[in-house]
């Protein structure tokens, strides 16, 4: 996995190499990261240095020809020659910033390393080692150790930096990076995520070109405006071919990810937090620890390189009792009823979600304090009685007989100036003593610097939780951060990393002990959507946009860095609330079902077929939610561009769940293919359309072109028809080995326009279908 010859490093994977060596000035040059390789020599790797380049700096005298601004390397400093963007600007302790990290030794250990303030990668098996090599910066004595930790059968290697000072004087970190390395350029673009509130992580490919490409965030977050996730893809990569390098970072707070290609044609990638706003000063002998950058590369295109991330997230991120097991189907009540509503409201919706299969029931915000709007409450987690007259404990009781589990909404990072909290403790929220504090969605964010604020959120927390028989919680964080600035740190350039650190105490706290909750973090939907949160709760709120075309695009970012267990996806009613779309309520099911599936409406509106479907579904879901959190993802390159096609591979193969979407409808639509990959080429599998009904008001008058009788659809009679009569979509069912059916299914005709027949496929705008594959013998 980890080996050292004649001052060469190599770390291997399955399907990777990462080669590099020690200089004979002793800085790491990058030899090689991306296939596994062969041989044990690599001189036709190493960046040739054969001709001295105009405009370089000379390292050292002695050799004209080494120059590290024309290098590859694993770290570089600033001040000896190499004017690309450097991972590390430090106030060196004699003022200067000029550093020069020089290897010093090297460890090999078994297993990963721990952080002492920050969550990480684990591993609970004999399956990863981790490199740890110290540099040194001579004049001033201050070491870098760089951490490599490498999961063999993840194909994935992390990195990290901890930076010591071994300085009489301290010293001041600007900036300093998880990890840096240079690649050599093979006409990468950067892929992104890119988003905002209700369109998060949306994939935005960028062709690298000379300068420097950066994704951060400053909101306080990982934030909804850009993943600390991204790709380097080589030109021509798609989905299932050609090389993708994914780096993705174990991080919650501000991040940065830089990619920069020089004038000499190498590209620089580097991650950690974002120097914006950041200081840190270290005193002799102390440490700071930069959070984890996770990489991986595939030669087998985006698919590859997600699959890797999502075996990695489950395995290695993702903890506790939840790791590897199927997440409930849950009813959220948010969608339904805002802040208003009553015990009796909600044990009715209760008794109706589980009728139709739901598992678990989750009370969202509006329980507590005078918390009847988002202008107040916020921080008074006491429960308001005019709504759940019989308290907590009581109703968590009344729900569980229902035959449901009970989960619970909080936002305990925030307090709402209207709270008994903020009456009481104005010094708990995050503030400058000369200034009016600016308000997001009417509230002010707490001091998790502060010792005093942690422990009163994991007290009022924990008193919840301890008193009523609660197994989900929902962790809410509604705003971006302003006004930073802590009474209780003396630097505030350490203010966002102090806020991010204290909130993993606090759930560290609260949840270390609890591990039968499910944790579902939130943030405004999809505004902290990172490794650092997925340490602590197996799933995120994906967004707070449900709209199935909007979720295609939605899921479709976030599944090239997490898996499907870890994304939130909820059916919720139509037109939709945030975009005014109306889609088939099976068009919601088929998107929500490939993550983790929960429904968010008013089922008292739903009409009676309208439940029965919703109670299929359910039932499929359960059936197949193993496959379709779990099972290996395939998305498809789009065949045509009104299609999304997914797919998902029981990890046995046994079964596998294809979805294919329309996203707009066109006239005379043509022929349709399903694609599927990852099957078993020798076994023989069918496959079959999972049912549709297809309500007949969606078809309005048109229905008259199949009634052998004219009906007006508005006329009262016909509007109860549509209530209790609903058509099924066309099934199809085929059979074949996996190696036929991954030649693409050809699927039957859509309505063309005009005629229809039992074999036409009804999908119109926003349509979907389902196939089930199933091996049989
Ligand atoms: C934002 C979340 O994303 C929603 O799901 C809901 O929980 C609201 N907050 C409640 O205020």
């Amino acid at each position: 996995m980890i080996s050292y010859q004649d001052g060469t490093f190599r770390l291997d994977t399955d399907h990777t190499s990462y080669i590099f060596r020690v200089t004979k000035f002793g800085h790491l040059e990058s030899i090689h990261y991306g296939e596994r390789l062969q041989e044990q020599s690599y001189e036709a790797l190493i960046l040739k240095q054969s001709a001295e380049i105009g405009s370089t700096v000379k390292y050292d005298a002695s050799d004209p020809l080494y120059s590290l601004d024309t290098m590859s390397l694993e770290w570089s400093g600033i001040g000896k020659g190499d004017y690309r963007h450097s991972p590390a600007e430090i106030r060196m302790p004699n003022g200067s910033f000029v550093t020069d990290f020089v290897y010093s030794g090297s460890q090999i250990t078994d297993g990963c390393i721990p952080m002492d303030t920050l969550p990480s990668s684990y591993s609970e098996a004999d399956d990863c080692r981790t490199l740890k090599i110290t540099m040194i910066d001579q004049p001033s004595g201050v070491l870098l150790h760089l951490f490599y930790t490498v999961f063999a059968g993840m194909d994935v290697i992390t990195r990290r930096v901890v930076l010591e000072n071994g300085n009489e004087n301290p010293l001041e970190i600007r900036k300093l990076m998880s990890m840096m390395i240079d690649l050599p350029s093979r006409n990468f673009s950067m892929v992104t995520f890119k988003g905002g509130w209700i369109k998060e992580a949306h994939r935005d490919d960028c062709r690298l070109h000379p300068g420097l490409f950066v994704n951060e965030s400053t909101t306080g977050a990982s934030s909804n405006r850009s993943n600390p996730g991204f790709l380097l893809a080589e030109q021509g990569a798609s989905e299932s071919s050609g090389r993708v390098y994914g780096f993705n970072l174990v991080y919650s707070g501000n991040h940065y990810e830089g990619v920069e290609l020089s004038n000499m044609g190498l590209v620089r990638v580097m991650s950690g937090i974002n120097p914006h706003c950041f200081s840190w000063t270290l005193h002799k002998g102390e440490r700071f620890e930069t959070p984890e950058t996770i990489m991986t590369f595939s030669s087998s295109g985006f698919n590859g390189m997600s699959q890797n991330f999502h075996d990695f997230i489950n395995g290695h991120i993702v903890r506790g009792i939840w790791k590897g097991k199927e997440r409930p189907v849950l009813l959220n009540n948010w969608e339904a009823h805002f802040f208003s509503f009553t015990q009796g409201k909600l044990l009715r919706l209760a008794r109706q979600a589980k009728k139709l299969g739901v598992e678990l029931f989750v009370l969202d915000d509006g329980w507590f304090g005078k918390r009847n709007s988002d202008t107040a409450g916020l921080g008074d987690y006491t429960v308001n009685r005019r709504k759940i007259r019989c308290g907590m404990p009581k109703f968590a009781e009344k729900i569980n007989r229902i035959g449901l589990k009970f989960g619970l909404w909080f936002e305990p990072e925030m307090v709402n100036p209207d709270s008994d909290l903020f009456r009481a403790h104005p010094e708990y929220a995050v503030r400058l003593p000369d200034r009016d504090p600016s308000l997001g969605r009417n509230q002010l964010v707490l001091d998790l610097c502060n010792p005093e604020v942690r422990d009163y959120i994991v007290t009022s927390v924990r008193g919840i939780l301890t008193e009523a028989d609660i197994s989900y919680v929902k962790w809410d964080m509604n705003r971006h951060m302003s006004d930073m600035y802590s009474p209780c740190i003396s630097d505030q350039g350490e203010f966002y990393h102090r806020y991010i650190i204290g909130l993993y105490d606090i759930l560290g706290r609260i949840f270390g002990d609890r591990p039968q909750i499910l944790l579902e973090t939130c943030s405004s939907g999809g505004n902290r959507f990172d490794l650092g949160m997925l340490c602590y709760s197996p799933q995120i709120w994906a967004s707070d946009d449900t709209d199935p075309i909007e979720r295609l695009a939605i899921q479709r970012g976030l599944s090239y860095l997490y898996p499907l267990s870890t994304i939130g996806a909820h059916v919720s009613s139509a037109p939709h609330q945030q975009t005014l779309r109306s889609t088939p309520l099976s068009s919601r099911f088929n998107a929500a079902s490939f993550g983790c599936l929960g429904y968010e409406l008013d089922l008292k509106f739903v009409p009676r077929l309208e439940k029965r479907e919703i109670r299929e579904q359910i039932a499929f879901y359960k059936e197949h939610r193993n496959t379709m959190q779990y099972g290996k993802f395939y998305r498809f390159d789009a065949l045509k561009g009104n299609k999304v096609h997914w797919e998902s591979v029981g990890r046995d193969k046994e079964e596998a769940v294809a979805g294919f979407y329309q996203t707009q409808s066109s006239a005379s639509e043509g022929f349709d293919f399903l694609p599927l990959a990852g099957l078993d080429p020798e076994k023989k599998y069918t496959l079959r359309t999972m049912p549709r009904p297809l309500y007949i008001k969606r078809f309005g008058a048109l229905i008259n072109f199949i009634l052998p009788f004219h009906i007006d659809p508005e006329w009262f009679p016909a509007r109860m028809i549509n209530k209790l009569v609903c058509l099924t979509d066309c099934v199809e069912e085929y059979q074949g080995y996996g190696r036929l059916l991954e030649a693409g299914v050809k699927l039957n005709n859509q309505f063309e326009g005009s005629n229809f027949n039992s074999r036409t496929r009804m999908l119109g705008d926003f349509g979907s279908n389902l196939y089930i594959i199933r091996h049989v013998s």
